[in-house]
């Protein structure tokens, strides 16, 4: 068997949560690969809103497996809360719910230091969600990180001071910042507890053994592909790889063992943070798309700046994703608009380029083609072929400039809210 995977292909919060969610029924396990309590994965269904931030989308199917890779990071906090939340909703994820030993732990210190970095960088700053992401994986890769699998060991508790030591050093170089470390410390040990009971496995060999058993596995990405350490648009991205190549590091498992690939795009671009996004919309057009959208980030509650889809960018994460399905969007929120841009290429310094550049500049002009909104309610839509005209237009246009095909399309936040084209998928 062949791994799915399932990613955001453009700066975050396209809306993956939710097809996973859908798509979960087709799979036995869904694992998470890289990211952390940074992600805010929302799902709606029977009335409730449910927010996931570290542990995989897949937890609401009954009888799901669900691992966090050993390529996230993970705070004990954040993740006791999830729990709780689980508890409340009443999902028994006993038995369902496995940790890689060797995924990085999140400490009190590396959100103070997260904070802190911030600070020192003024105007210039990433905008990042100071879950602590960042200096995690710094130390991860720095070799000073803490894994799940240390929690078992006699010394764990002096190997937690002297990397806290090491970061409060840092720190001294660093603008003050109001954080409660005794507060957070205090937090953050009770909750350890709890994490503990959480079976811990090798993910490598685990997830191996599962796909040699004939499992069918989704690999869940968190962010987007805009927002990966070494493609998005540095630096103003997230410390991980979001891309397809990131299951391959965040579960242990071969390239050869990467199957279908589905890519989730918004039917316009949001984001969140700082950094450049050449289709943004600073008008009243933009304000309308938040407002529609409800685009208010899903773990800061930051507003989401918004602009129209961006055909170059997208043809930049599908290549380097490897992309062999589309999901469309939140097309709904579009509803309202007479008219709908899609940005077709980029004029850098009077030259049409449909190429993403090393550097966005400031004066990037994106170049448009304009197409007829649809101008009505998807409410009673609910096949994808009664889709209206215009929005039939608009899907095609955008699978055929894109080049893959679109199987499904989302219109509106609840589970039921979505079009299939099963004679493609
Ligand atoms: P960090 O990963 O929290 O350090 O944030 C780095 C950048 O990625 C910031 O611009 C964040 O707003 C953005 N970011 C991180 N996680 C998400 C996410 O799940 N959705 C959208 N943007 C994100």
């Amino acid at each position: 068997m062949n791994i799915d995977v399932i990613l955001g292909l453009q700066w975050g919060d396209e809306g993956k949560g939710k097809i996973v969610d859908y798509l979960a029924d087709r799979y036995d396990v869904v694992a998470r690969f890289q990211g952390g309590p940074n992600a805010g994965h929302t799902l709606v269904f029977d009335g409730k809103k449910h927010v996931l931030h570290t542990i995989p989308s897949g937890v609401f199917r009954s009888n799901l497996i669900n691992l966090v890779g050993n390529g996230v990071v993970i705070d004990p906090i954040t993740f006791e809360k999830e729990l709780n939340g689980l508890d409340k909703a009443d999902v028994d994820y006993d038995h369902r719910l496995f940790i890689a030993e060797k995924a990085h732990l999140i400490l009190p210190s590396h959100r103070l230091l997260d904070a802190a970095n911030e600070a020192a960088k003024g105007k210039s700053k990433i905008g990042s969600t100071l879950r602590g992401i960042g200096p995690t994986y710094m130390d991860r890769t720095g070799r000073n990180g803490l894994r799940i699998g240390d929690i078992n060991r006699v010394d764990f508790k002096e190997r937690y001071q002297k990397l806290k030591q090491k970061h409060l050093s840092i720190l001294t170089s660093l603008p003050k910042v109001d954080f409660d470390l005794d507060g957070e410390e205090q937090k953050w040990f009770a909750s350890l507890e709890r994490l503990r009971k959480i079976p811990q496995v090798s993910s490598e060999y685990y997830v191996n053994r599962l796909l040699k058993n004939g499992k069918r596995i989704l690999a869940e990405g968190a962010q987007g592909s805009m927002l990966d350490v070494d493609f998005g648009t540095y630096p103003y991205v997230t410390s991980s790889n979001t891309v397809t190549a990131g299951v391959c590091i965040g579960l242990g498992v071969s390239p050869d063992k990467i199957g279908e690939v589905i890519g989730i795009t918004k039917a316009y671009c949001t984001r969140v943070g700082g950094g450049p996004f050449p289709s943004e919309l600073h008008d009243d057009v933009g304000e309308l798309l938040r407002k529609e959208g409800h685009e208010f980030g899903a773990t800061t509650g930051r507003p989401r700046r918004c602009g129209w889809i961006d055909l170059p960018q997208l043809k930049y994460t599908i290549m380097l994703n490897g992309v062999t399905q589309l999901v469309l969007t939140k097309i709904d929120v579009l509803n309202i608009f007479k008219e709908l841009n899609v940005g077709v290429s980029y004029q850098i310094d009077g030259k049409e380029t449909e190429e993403v550049p090393f550097e966005i500049p400031n004066d990037l002009k994106m170049n448009y083609k304009t197409y007829k909104g649809w101008e009505q309610s998807l409410v009673e839509v609910k096949t994808f072929d009664a889709l209206p005209n215009n929005a039939r237009l608009y899907v095609d246009a955008l699978e055929k400039e894109l080049g893959v095909p679109i199987t499904m399309v989302s219109t509106g936040p609840d589970r039921v809210e979505l079009l299939t084209r099963p004679s493609v998928y």
